[in-house]
């Protein structure tokens, strides 16, 4: 057979899968997938049953259908606080996946710099890679993840194009302050770059942090790329339905670029979508209220467990530190990411994934792992036990 494409070569398939068999193979709970178990809501679902008998099934418009696109920009506008024009300045994506790939490729050249901050959403780093761009990382300080603006500014080339932000961040659950977003806006303006902003848990924020979008601040509509996605909104991550808002330029392209990619995001799927927003605000409040009280269930079970870390501000994972599992208690088993992984599932039974996912040297993730708590109440109350059972065993073998 000739040589497959060179941008394949360091394709593999994440460990997420070798954990999931792990997991299942101690009949244990996954919580290493940042996928949510919960029901898409029944009006949604509805909706596209609707839409699938009523045989809305050809290509729609590649941006979306117009219905949907309406509602949409009405939610950036209100929501986001980014007044923009439903025709011409939003667009429905397949996925915020598809969005990010289409702000790519409508705005870099082969070879252009982007600059990620690291701990980083892997897929970000991937497909940049994969397009042919290159990443560049900017640490955010351990465990506080703070932003070092002189390391964003070294880290600054000519050929830098792009800053991503993710905001609420995967792994660790940054919220993004005003103050950081002024700041990043000065570097952005500073050296004429755009930024693509993954706001995909933009309705999962706690202890009183609050997500604000980039674009909405004044003069940043013109350079951001603001990505959202309904997968963890609405529990819907196989449905593939994300969204953008850019300047009518940059949209237009992307539309186009998205035409070619994969024509338009399933028809019947939009139609159904169009339903979630008819839900009362108290569904928002109500998904707010649901992370926060799983999210301090799991911290607290965590921490019982010996791990480290901050409460995370936002989005549903916890990136926590078991340095001092290993360091201070000399537990076997725990001397680095792939072999706590391994560890704790074998010990618990819970899954989770190995910190050298998120950075581009494994070693600075040598001591974290992420779990996502967006659990069925019943599994992560079983989770919790088991964490808690866990750091029982070490304290009593700890004296
Ligand atoms: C930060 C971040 N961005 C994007 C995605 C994928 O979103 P979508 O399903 O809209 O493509 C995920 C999924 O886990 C994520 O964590």
């Amino acid at each position: 057979m000739k040589p497959l494409a060179s941008r394949t070569l360091n394709l593999k398939q994440s460990g997420i899968r070798a954990v999931t068999q792990m997991v299942n193979e101690h009949n244990g709970i996954n919580m290493g997938q940042g996928i949510c178990d919960l029901p898409t809501p029944e009006a949604v679902q509805q909706g596209a049953i609707d839409a699938i008998r009523q045989n809305k099934s050809i290509y729609s418009y590649h941006s979306g259908i117009p219905k949907l696109r309406a509602h949409t920009a009405e939610k950036f506008s209100t929501f986001n606080g980014i007044p923009c024009d439903a025709e011409r300045e939003v667009m429905i994506t397949s996925g915020s996946t598809g969005a990010f790939v289409a702000a790519c490729l409508a705005t870099l050249e082969p070879g252009d710099e982007v600059i990620q901050f690291e701990p980083f959403y892997g897929y970000h780093v991937q497909l940049l890679k994969v397009l042919g761009f290159k990443p560049v990382f900017v640490p955010m300080s351990d465990r506080s993840w703070n932003i070092d603006f002189d390391a964003l500014e070294k880290a600054i080339t000519p050929k830098t194009k792009a800053i991503v932000v993710t905001n609420p961040g995967n792994p660790n659950g940054k919220v993004w302050t005003k103050k950081e977003l002024e700041t990043l806006l000065k570097v952005l303006q500073k050296h004429d770059l755009w930024a693509y902003t993954d706001e995909v848990y933009e309705y999962m924020t706690y202890d009183g942090n609050k997500h604000l979008s980039l674009a909405s601040l004044p003069d940043a509509f013109e350079r951001t790329i603001t990505i959202s996605s309904f997968s963890k909104t609405f529990n819907m991550t196989g449905w593939r339905m994300g969204s953008s808002v850019a300047p009518e330029q940059v949209i237009e392209k992307m539309g186009l670029l998205s035409d070619l990619i994969y024509i338009c995001p399933p028809t019947p799927l939009q139609h159904g979508l169009s339903e979630a927003f008819g839900m009362p605000s108290s569904y928002f409040e109500d998904l707010g209220k649901d992370y926060d009280q799983k999210r301090t269930q799991f911290c607290d079970a965590l921490r019982e467990a010996g791990f480290e870390f901050e409460m995370p501000e936002g989005a549903y994972y916890v990136f926590a530190s078991f340095e001092k599992l290993h360091k201070e208690y000399g537990l076997a088993g725990f001397d680095n990411d792939e072999n706590a992984c391994r560890t704790l599932i074998e010990q618990t039974g819970i899954g989770s994934v190995p910190g050298r996912s998120f950075y581009a040297d494994p070693e600075k993730g040598r001591y974290y792992l992420r779990f996502c708590y967006a659990k069925e109440q019943p599994v992560l109350d079983d989770a919790c036990h088991r964490l808690r059972d866990f750091g029982k065993k070490l304290k009593v073998e700890q004296g």
